[in-house]
């Protein structure tokens, strides 16, 4: 009997210091750099393409509306942030936070080096770990100089007085984040622009493209199904796939030229908020098309040169079934 009670004793010990652990834990993380981004007018342009096309950055951090075709982000909202649905699945209430310059709502008292240790590194300025669907794990192969270029641009923005809710994730989930934060560690640089196939892996990181081309199982991508689709989307009545971008041929892109890759993108150029189409069940998409048809052409034939070079995946993927399956 004592000794069930001294093992019982034990178990509770040691998980409960295991849960005090995870409760006080700190995220890995390093002082904000001080340095003091310089805004010059070639960042003010390479940071706006960076947050409003590549980067997605203004994708999630603004006000969308789903039943126009791609989701496109309501005029006049752009970095004031944006409440997840829940039908998502995400695990728990996720907040995309307001990032324009409002000094009460945004990130207007930040420093420099807060902003760049938040979008690389996964920190906000109080020291809380970003839960990572805020993509800093693929950000923190961003250049400094493109990364100052963005904090360059998001100083310049147009401040908006919103205030946000916080995230709220839940248990587990809410102590595993933090393990997700990675200090970035020396200089970061971008390898030489071109419409090669090591310049398109950069321009496919910073742009996200894995993200949501790759199938997860409970919220981690499936090791060997990089690129091939299949992930899983719902927002209201609305359900959609992602496609298969790997170079097979029968099931992917391999039969693409890089010409049919780059009229994919660009024949959505010409959409704006108004003129785009209802989202119905058969169009309905979050691939941000009216965002990623201003990417430059030539980063466009950089990506797909890079997705020649990923492993091919046998994966036929239905994008748009005429009703949504059943959840899982
Ligand atoms: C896929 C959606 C998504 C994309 C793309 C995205 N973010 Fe975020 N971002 C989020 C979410 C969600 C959070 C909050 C996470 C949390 O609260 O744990 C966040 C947090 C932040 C924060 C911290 C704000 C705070 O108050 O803590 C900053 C700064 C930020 N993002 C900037 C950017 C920039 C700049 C880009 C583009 C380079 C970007 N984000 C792209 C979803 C996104
Ligand atoms: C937010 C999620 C999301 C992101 C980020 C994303 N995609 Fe997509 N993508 C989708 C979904 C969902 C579809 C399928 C529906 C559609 O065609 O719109 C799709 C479709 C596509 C297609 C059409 C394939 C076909 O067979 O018609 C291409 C090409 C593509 N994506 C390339 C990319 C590239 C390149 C990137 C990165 C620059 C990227 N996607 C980023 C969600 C995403």
């Amino acid at each position: 009997m004592k000794i069930v009670l001294w093992i019982v004793g034990a178990v509770v010990v040691v998980v409960g210091g295991a849960f005090a652990f995870l409760v006080l834990k700190k995220p890995a993380m390093s002082a904000p750099s001080p340095v003091k981004v310089e805004i010059t007018a070639e960042r003010l342009q390479r940071g706006k393409y960076i947050f409003e096309t590549l980067g997605s950055c203004e994708d999630c951090h603004s006000q969308r509306d789903p039943a126009r075709f791609s989701g496109p982000i309501v005029p006049g909202t752009s970095g004031r942030g944006f409440e997840w649905p829940a039908e998502l699945g995400l695990p728990g209430k996720v907040v995309s936070p307001n990032i324009t310059p409002d000094a009460e709502t945004g990130i207007g008292s930040w420093t420099d080096g807060e902003i760049l240790r938040a979008i690389r590194e996964g920190v906000s300025k109080d020291g809380r770990a970003l839960f990572p669907f805020m993509p800093y794990q693929q950000f923190r192969s961003m250049s400094d100089e493109d990364a100052y270029s963005v904090v360059a641009y998001m100083r310049r923005m147009q401040p908006i007085k919103s205030k946000m809710s916080v995230t709220e994730l839940d248990f587990p989930v809410k102590y595993m984040v933090k393990f997700a934060p990675e200090p970035v560690s020396g200089a970061v640089a971008a390898p030489a622009k071109g419409k090669t196939a090591e310049y398109g892996k950069y321009v496919a990181t910073v742009g996200g493209c894995v993200i949501c081309h790759t199938k997860m199982d409970k919220g981690t991508p499936i090791e060997g199904m990089e690129y091939a689709g299949g992930e899983e989307f719902t927002i209201g009545s609305w359900f959609v796939r992602s496609a298969n971008i790997s170079p097979d041929a029968e099931t992917g892109i391999g039969k693409w030229s890089e010409d049919k890759f780059v009229a994919k993108f660009k024949g959505y150029a010409n959409l704006t908020f108004e003129s785009a189409p209802r989202s119905v069940q058969a169009n309905f998409t979050v691939m941000p098309w009216m965002a990623f048809s201003q990417i430059a052409e030539d980063d466009l034939r950089a990506i797909y040169a890079y997705l020649r070079t990923v492993k091919e995946v046998r994966h036929s993927v239905e994008v748009h079934p005429p009703v949504a399956p059943p959840r899982s």
